[in-house]
This record gives structure tokens, sequence and C-alpha cells, in this order.
């Protein structure tokens, strides 16, 4: 049991209140210094609103004394410079030797500092647009495998589980993920504190979490993140909880010059997925078969105008596609994205792609079978129950329905698709 699923166990037992508090603050820790390979149970974890609640009790306790507001601002800015030039230092030499490929992006990238913030550069900027157990753990940590990378791991976790798909959450999703994507953080407190209470969403950032576990005192300041960010000639971001419908708003800012992947998967997949998930079922927007179909199929209709309006730009990738060939398709997204596909890269698919340590939450996985066992895993009438709210989805997606229950042990359930209405 990873300590995650202990807490909720603990909690589920209605211990009293003092006992909670003491195994959220013990968690807390426990996440907060855990690395991000130590507990591959992290990965894409949605904290119940009781963990939250713990959580915003200890923190108090845990940060209260180590928070910037104690120090002098000139020693705190002087730290904060000193973290800065480690760190230009050691991005640069990361960056040695590098090769960029990036003929389909709109600018024209020769060398570090035509990438870098701070010199007015552009970042190359790579999205994932997609939802919850689709995939996107899998597909973030294959692009966050390139050097340099700085990765905005679902930046709308303070939103709950919810799907944004229009007024009024839209605006505020959209303003924050610009200024994310800018490095502008002065808007951005509510992101902060929120970070800050759940600080495992960081540490996908290994770059910033390496900064965050060495100088606790400046992890949630500003000024800090917005500096840091500066430094980085790619920044990565993976959303769950965008509809493409409020997303490809991203792909008009042509200063961002985002590069964006749609990526889809199975709907039997996907709520086969969510059904282990308790953070899922309570919200409707993720266990209920018919919003996530219709969001599919909007999706769909929007995939079909963005990739005429930006052919070069915006991508659909299905994860079924994606697991069955995960060289082939890393080599073509790292194309599509304007990234050097380097050898570190070849290494993480090496180690990732091929063993399956049995761990529900692991992205180390044998990832051929990973996307399918929904088949084995999914009663027949569940599996009806699904199809019956997702025809319309399934056939624009290329997924083949059941017929029965032996029909659905043993057929190939993808066929392709055309992004064509
Ligand atoms: C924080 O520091 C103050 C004084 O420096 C001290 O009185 C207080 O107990 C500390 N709080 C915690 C939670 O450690
Ligand atoms: C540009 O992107 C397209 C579509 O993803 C791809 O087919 C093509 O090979 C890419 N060209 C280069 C030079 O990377
Ligand atoms: C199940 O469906 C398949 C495919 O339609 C069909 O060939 C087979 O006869 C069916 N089996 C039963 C037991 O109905």
């Amino acid at each position: 049991m990873s300590g995650v699923e202990l807490s909720h166990w603990i909690m589920s037992k209605k211990t009293n209140f003092c006992g909670l508090l003491v195994m959220g603050c013990f968690f807390s820790v426990f996440l907060f210094f855990d690395g991000k390979y130590g507990n591959p149970s992290m990965y894409e974890m949605q904290p119940s609103a009781a963990l939250l609640e713990s959580k915003k009790n200890c923190r108090t306790l845990l940060f209260q004394n180590t928070t910037a507001d104690k120090k002098q601002p000139d020693s705190e800015s002087k730290d904060i410079e000193k973290i800065l030039n480690k760190q230009r230092a050691s991005i640069s030499n990361d960056m040695k030797g590098y090769q960029y490929p990036n003929e389909n992006n709109s600018m024209s990238v020769s060398k570090l500092e035509d990438l870098l913030m701070e010199k007015n550069g552009t970042p190359i900027r790579s999205i994932i647009v997609t939802s919850w157990r689709s995939g996107s753990t899998f597909l973030g940590d294959i692009v966050n495998a390139h050097p340099a990378n700085y990765y905005y791991y679902e930046p709308l976790l303070a939103f709950d589980i919810v799907r944004v798909r229009g007024p009024p959450l839209a605006a505020k999703a959209l303003k924050w993920i610009t200024d994310l994507l800018n490095c502008e953080y002065q808007d951005l407190d509510e992101y902060l504190s929120y970070a800050k209470e759940t600080p495992w969403a960081l540490s996908y950032n290994r770059y910033l979490w390496k900064q965050c576990k060495a100088h606790k005192d400046v992890c949630y300041n500003r000024n800090f993140h917005s500096s840091l960010c500066k430094l980085f000639p790619f920044q990565l971001m993976k959303i769950v909880r965008l509809r493409l419908q409020v997303a490809q708003e991203l792909l008009t800012d042509e200063k961002l010059a985002v590069q964006m992947v749609l990526l889809v998967r199975d709907p039997r997949g996907i709520l086969q997925s969510r059904k282990h998930r308790d953070w899922c079922p309570p919200s409707p927007d993720c266990s209920e078969p018919a919003l996530t179909c219709a969001d599919l199929v909007s999706d769909y209709k929007v995939a079909v105008e963005l990739q005429k309006k930006y052919p070069s730009r915006f991508k659909v990738i299905r994860y079924e596609d994606f697991s069955l060939d995960p060289y082939k398709q890393a080599e073509e997204l790292y194309k599509f994205y304007g990234l050097f596909f380097h050898p570190e890269t070849k290494k993480f698919l090496d180690t990732h792609t091929k063993t399956n340590r049995d761990e529900v939450w692991s992205t180390f996985r044998d990832s051929k079978a990973a996307p399918f066992h929904w088949r084995t895993e999914l009663t027949f009438e569940e599996v009806e129950e699904i199809q019956e709210s997702c025809t319309t989805a399934m056939k624009y997606w290329g997924y083949v329905p059941a017929m029965n229950a032996s029909h659905q042990k043993e057929f190939n359930p993808v066929t392709n698709y055309v992004l064509k209405l």
C-alpha cells in the first residue's frame, strides 16, 4: 500500500481529527521529500478533499517558519541570484552539443540564447492537452526526459476535479496558463499557495524541485519562480482539465508560439482506469461516460479545424498508437515539438517501456499491454454501458465496439481514424 492509499484508508476508518492531522502531516512530509521516482504512486494522483484539508492545517506547521517573509529582502534576492547563476551554468552545460532540429517551428533557432526569455528569446513550448487517465503522465515523462526542460505538471490542479469547457472558468484557466508560460507570477499567488499545499505536483519539475529541496525558504517565492523559469530554453505543460475548445486559444497567441498535442484514448480504457481512483467517482466530469464522450466528440470537431488551421503546430496522438510503437512515436513527437531526440530520451524509453513492475501508478510498464487492460478488467455489461454513451466518440476516433463477452477478450479495439467531418 502506498502512502497516499494508506492515508485514505486511515481516513475512511474515521480516525479522530488529531490522528488524522498527524498522519496528514506525516505524509505531506513524506510526499514533500520523496524523490520523483521514489514513489510511483504519485503519478497523476489527485488528493481527496479530506487529505487537502489536513494538509492545509499542517502546512501551517510545516512552512510557517520556512517561508521567505522572515528574511531581509536584499539578502533574499542575493540568495536567489546565487541560485540562478548556478542554474544558468548548469543549463548551458547540459546544452553543450545540442542539435537544434526545429525546422518545423515558426521561428528559426540556432543557438541557446534564441530560446532564453532572459535574453529576449522564445522557449520551445510543448503542450499536451488531454483528460484524466489518458496516458499523459507517460507522454509527459517522455518529453520531460529531454534536458533543460521546465515542466508544468497539471497547472490547474487548484481547479479541482473539473473539466473547463467555457465561461466562467475558461478565462481564469487561460490566464494562469499564459502567465506560467510567460514566467509572469505577479497574479499567481493562488497558484503558488495551492502548490505549497500540494508540493508533489511541483516535484515533476526536476529542476525546480531540486532547488526547492535545497532552498526551502524561496521555494514558493514568486520572484524566484519567475526568474528561474526564464532561464530555461524548453517548457512542457500537460493539462487534463481543458477541453480543446478552450485550449485552442493558446494557439492564437503568435508570440507564445506553442506547439500543441491532443492526446486521445479509448473511453473504455479511460473509464476503467478512472474507476479505481477515489478522487474520480464523486465528480461527474471524471466518472460519467456521457460527459467523457461528449468531450471526445467536441475535441474531435475542434481537432479537425485546428489540423487545417495550424498543420505544423497542432497534432493528434492516440494513446494506443503511441504505446504500441513508443520509439517511433516518441521520435515523431520530438520532431513535431522541434526537440532534438536526445540520448537521454532513448535511455528513458529503454527503461520505461519494457518492464511491468505491477504498480498501478507506475509509468514503468509493458507499454504495449497498458492501454488494453480494460478488455479483461471490465465486464461486458460495463463495456456495453460505456459503448451506449460513446457511439459517436468511438466512431470518430476509430475505436471498435465489443459485441459480446468473448469478443471483448480477444478483438482488436483500435482501427484507423481520419480527421475529417
Ligand atoms: C516560528 O518561529 C517563532 C519565532 O521565531 C516561534 O516562536 C514559533 O514557535 C515558530 N513556529 C513553528 C511552528 O515552529
Ligand atoms: C514537420 O512536421 C511534419 C508533421 O508532423 C512531419 O511530417 C515532417 O517530417 C516535419 N519536418 C521536419 C523537417 O521535421
Ligand atoms: C460474439 O461476437 C462475435 C463477433 O461479432 C461473433 O463472431 C460471435 O459469434 C459472438 N459470440 C457469441 C457467443 O455470441
